[in-house]
Order: C-alpha cells, then sequence, then structure tokens
C-alpha cells in the first residue's frame, strides 16, 4: 500500500535521495524544501501536517556542524526545537516520525564501535543540539532515529567521500587521517533502510544506519584508490596537530547490528564504495513539491 510521506529537507543530500527512493517504492512524496517549509516555523509547521496529514514524516534538515558552534542559537532551532515541533505533529496527526541524528552524539573515546545503548556525551554544539533532538523524537509513539555518519555517494562533490573520489580520479593527491576512524554510510543503502522502516513493523527506536564494518580515513581513501585504480596517491596524516574550532569524536565507529537483527542489513562498506562508484549518475535531482494531497477527513 502506498504511504503518504511528507519530506522536510528534501533539497539535502540525504533527503533528494531519500524522496527518490520513496517514490521509487510507489509512496505519495511530499518533498517539501526549505522554501515550502521551513521547520522552525511552528505555525507553519502544525499546519502544513495537519493539511496534508502524512502517515509518515521525514525530517532529513540540519544545521551543520561548523555553522552550529558559530550559531548555537540556530543549532538548538533547527536541530532541537524543530525537533520537538515536527514531533508534535506527528503526535497530532498519529503520523510516524523518521529523524536522523549523527555520530557526534558520542564523544569518540570507544574501542569498539558504538551500540544504541551506549552512552551519548558530545562534545560539539552540534552533537548536543542532535542529542536533543533525538530525546524529542522519542515522544512520538512510532518513532525511528537514524544515526548515520560520513555518507558518501552523493555524487555531487560535496561530502568528504565523494570529493576523495573526485580527487583520486583526477590524479590530484589525497590527505587522509590514518588516526580517525568511521563506518561510512552510502546514501542509497541508508535511504532504503529509512524505506524498509518506514513501511514494516520495527520497534520504535534509535537505530544506527552505516554500512557494516569500520575504518580508518587512510584506509578509506586507499580502497577507494584501489578501486577506482589509482591507488598511489593516497598520503597518511594525523589529525592530532589539527586546529579546528569543532571537536570531532575520534573514533565514531557505530555498530549496525541492531537494524540487521530486523533483517535490514546494511552491506559492508568496501562493497558500497563498489556500487556507489558504478552507480550512474542520477539525471537530476528530484522537482520537490507537494506530491501528496491532503487526505480524507475519515
Ligand atoms: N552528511 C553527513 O555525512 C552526515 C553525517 C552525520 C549525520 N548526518 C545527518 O543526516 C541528516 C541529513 O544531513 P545532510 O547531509 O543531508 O544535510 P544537508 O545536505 O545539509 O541538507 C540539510 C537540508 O536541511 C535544510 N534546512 C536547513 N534548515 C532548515 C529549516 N529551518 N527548514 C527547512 N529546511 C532546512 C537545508 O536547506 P538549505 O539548503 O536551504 O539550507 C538542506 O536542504 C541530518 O540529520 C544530519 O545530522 C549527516
Amino acid at each position: 500500500m502506498p504511504i503518504r510521506i511528507l519530506v522536510a529537507g528534501a533539497g539535502g543530500q540525504l533527503g533528494s535521495v531519500l524522496v527518490r527512493e520513496l517514490r521509487r517504492g510507489g509512496h505519495e512524496v511530499a518533498a517539501l524544501t526549505r522554501a515550502a517549509l521551513d521547520v522552525t516555523r511552528r505555525e507553519q509547521v502544525l499546519e502544513r501536517v495537519a493539511k496534508l496529514r502524512p502517515q509518515a514524516v521525514v525530517n532529513a534538515t540540519v544545521f551543520g556542524v561548523e555553522e552550529s558552534e558559530d550559531d548555537p542559537k540556530t543549532a538548538l532551532a533547527v536541530n532541537a526545537f524543530a525537533v520537538r515541533t515536527l514531533a508534535e505533529a506527528c503526535e497530532s496527526s498519529d503520523a510516524t516520525f523518521l529523524h536522523f541524528s549523527s555520530d557526534f552524539v558520542f564523544d569518540g573515546t570507544a574501542t569498539a564501535p558504538y551500540r544504541e545503548t551506549d552512552r551519548p556525551n558530545p562534545g560539539s554544539v552540534y552533537g548536543a543540539t542532535k542529542l536533543l533532538g533525538e530525546l524529542y523524537a522519542q515522544v512520538v509513539p512510532r518513532h525511528f532515529v537514524l544515526r548515520v555518519e560520513s555518507l558518501f555517494g552523493i555524487r555531487d562533490g560535496k561530502s568528504t567521500i565523494d570529493r576523495m573520489c573526485v580527487d583520486i580520479r583526477a590524479g590530484r593527491t589525497v590527505s587522509a587521517y590514518y588516526d580517525r576512524t568511521v563506518s561510512p554510510a552510502f546514501v542509497d543503502d541508508v535511504a532504503a533502510a529509512t524505506r524498509r522502516l518506514i513501511e514494516g513493523k520495527a520497534p520504535s527506536g534509535v537505530y544506527h544506519c552505516v554500512n557494516a564494518g569500520f575504518t580508518t580515513w587512510h584506509e578509506l581513501a586507499m580502497e577507494l584508490g584501489r578501486q577506482i585504480g589509482s591507488p598511489s596517491q593516497v598520503v597518511p596524516v594525523s589529525a592530532d596537530g589539527l586546529t579546528s574550532k569543532v571537536f570531532r569524536p575520534k573514533f565514531a565507529a557505530l555498530s549496525n547490528e541492531k537494524l540487521a537483527n530486523l533483517g535490514i542489513e546494511l552491506p559492508a562498506w568496501q562493497s558500497a564504495v563498489g556500487r556507489a562508484l558504478a552507480a550512474p549518475l542520477p539525471s537530476a535531482t528530484p522537482v520537490p513539491g507537494s506530491g501528496i494531497r491532503p487526505a480524507p477527513r475519515s
């Protein structure tokens, strides 16, 4: 059965891929960019959700890592209070709420991949506001909070991994940290997992939605080089001397076992890289617009 789904932040990296995946799955999707729905405008959100009466709301909006450090007030507004509003709207409409979070809720001191039961301890404004957003999302009776990290395969060259691919393909030298560990997430796999959660009967909760396994940025860049066919241009560097205004977790690997135990398996990151490199470029980002009609009142 097609599901009526509202996607907020539909013009973003993840949002635009999600819209494509959900529409491909036969669902009726209202793909709302910031111009169509500013999630920080409470009345607008409540009114829009009440009018469209979606069965599921997906929040792919975010105020970014660096920007949050510079402007904590907006970070709170977008990453936390807007989530509270969306949650309130979902509760009133009896809709499922699917919200995205981040590995930045952890402090990066672990030595094994973080599980959903591990205690968050954010070290940045971004991480703290994302954690608050997670808490607000969880008041909705049917909710999913998906923590993702290091998204790739977006093909606009904006993400770190996609930029590395562009550089390696162009024969440019790539410097990559050998002392930072991540679990990369292929955006197509995240979108497919999101669709399955919305369609299925999984219990509400927080889920780590990344490809299986983990790697240092250096190993990752080497693998990209191998798969692209030019492994020699990757230089290992340390993140230790890095001067950055933002705290970034050193060990940010996430275990995706909880999702896998539900039968939603995100394959190993190496195979995801292969699929991302082989994927054809999309002809265009889906045109955002209100693809769903207001539901008839029952
Ligand atoms: N990318 C990653 O590697 C990564 C890593 C960890 C977690 N995540 C999580 O994944 C989710 C999606 O991230 P992303 O990388 O796709 O982000 P993105 O590309 O920056 O997209 C975010 C979207 O949110 C929109 N937005 C910002 N403020 C808004 C507002 N007030 N009202 C409505 N829309 C607003 C932006 O619109 P404008 O373009 O108009 O600003 C943008 O289209 C977020 O929850 C993020 O925390 C991503």
